[in-house]
């Protein structure tokens, strides 16, 4: 039997203003499971994860996460139900430690022994954050800031993670370590959706995969599909 629906979103109107940018958009995401979207620049791909955790109204559809409803609700009160967000730009409090950074991210987590449980699993995946948790977050290279933005996200220990491009603007190294990452992550039991520029990398770990063009879903299929798929090939995997 499957694993049961985590995210579900469904044909998803929304936008800035009174304009849409994303029009009918639908997507699935089972526990478990890592999906990857792509599509070219300005698709509404960071606008769909906005809409998903409501950043960006919704004017018509629904989301439901979890087994509830959270169409048209706000990300403080949505992130709490076990949703996180890492945004696109790697962002992290530069001035403070790399420690108080991800404490941050557990913030909402008031028993000590569970902080240190979710530290531990973080450091864990990160090792590199447990040797630098004293350097100061704005002091790291961009590969290991990334790095430390999505472990601030995991701190909350989120039944689902929503990644917006998280190997952007990195060296070749570093792209291959964030996805090794994710993979990491997946494998001791998270739930991911990753938006990717990076389209042939993302489908390759992906499970399954959604194209996003002009606001639209434009193909869709398990990530092997799409990357054999001569189409999807042509239009977005440069040949
Ligand atoms: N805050 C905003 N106000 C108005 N329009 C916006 C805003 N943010 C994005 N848009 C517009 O929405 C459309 C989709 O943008 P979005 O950022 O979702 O695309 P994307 O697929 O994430 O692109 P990229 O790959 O460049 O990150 C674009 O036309 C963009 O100009
Ligand atoms: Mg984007």
């Amino acid at each position: 039997m499957a694993p049961p629906l985590l995210l579900q979103a469904q044909g998803l109107t929304a936008g800035y203003g009174k304009m849409p940018i994303l029009h009918d958009v639908s997507l699935d995401v089972r526990a478990g499971e890592m999906v990857s979207i792509i599509g070219p620049n300005g698709a509404g791909k960071s606008t769909a994860l906005k809409s998903i955790v409501g950043f960006v109204k919704v004017s018509s559809g629904h989301v439901r996460f979890d087994g509830q409803e959270i169409t048209g609700l706000r990300p403080d009160q949505v992130l709490p139900r076990g949703l996180a967000y890492v945004p696109q730009g790697r962002i992290v409090f530069p001035q403070m430690t790399v420690l108080e950074n991800l404490e941050m991210g557990g913030y909402i987590e008031r028993d000590g022994q569970r902080i240190r449980k979710a530290l531990e699993q973080v450091f864990g995946l990160f090792p590199i954050l447990g040797e630098r948790q004293r350097q100061k977050a704005g002091t790291m290279s961009g590969g290991e800031q990334q790095m430390v933005a999505i472990a601030r996200a995991l701190m909350t220990r989120p039944k689902l993670i929503l990644l917006d491009e998280p190997s952007l603007g990195l060296s070749p190294k570093f792209v291959s370590l964030i996805f090794d990452k994710l993979m990491a992550m997946k494998h001791s039991g998270y739930t991911l959706v990753v938006v990717e520029q990076n389209a042939a990398k993302a489908l390759a770990v992906a499970d399954r995969g959604y194209v996003l063009e002009l606001g639209r879903n434009r193909f869709e299929g398990t990530g092997a599909a799409l990357l054999a798929d001569p189409e999807v090939k042509r239009l977005y995997l440069g040949g």
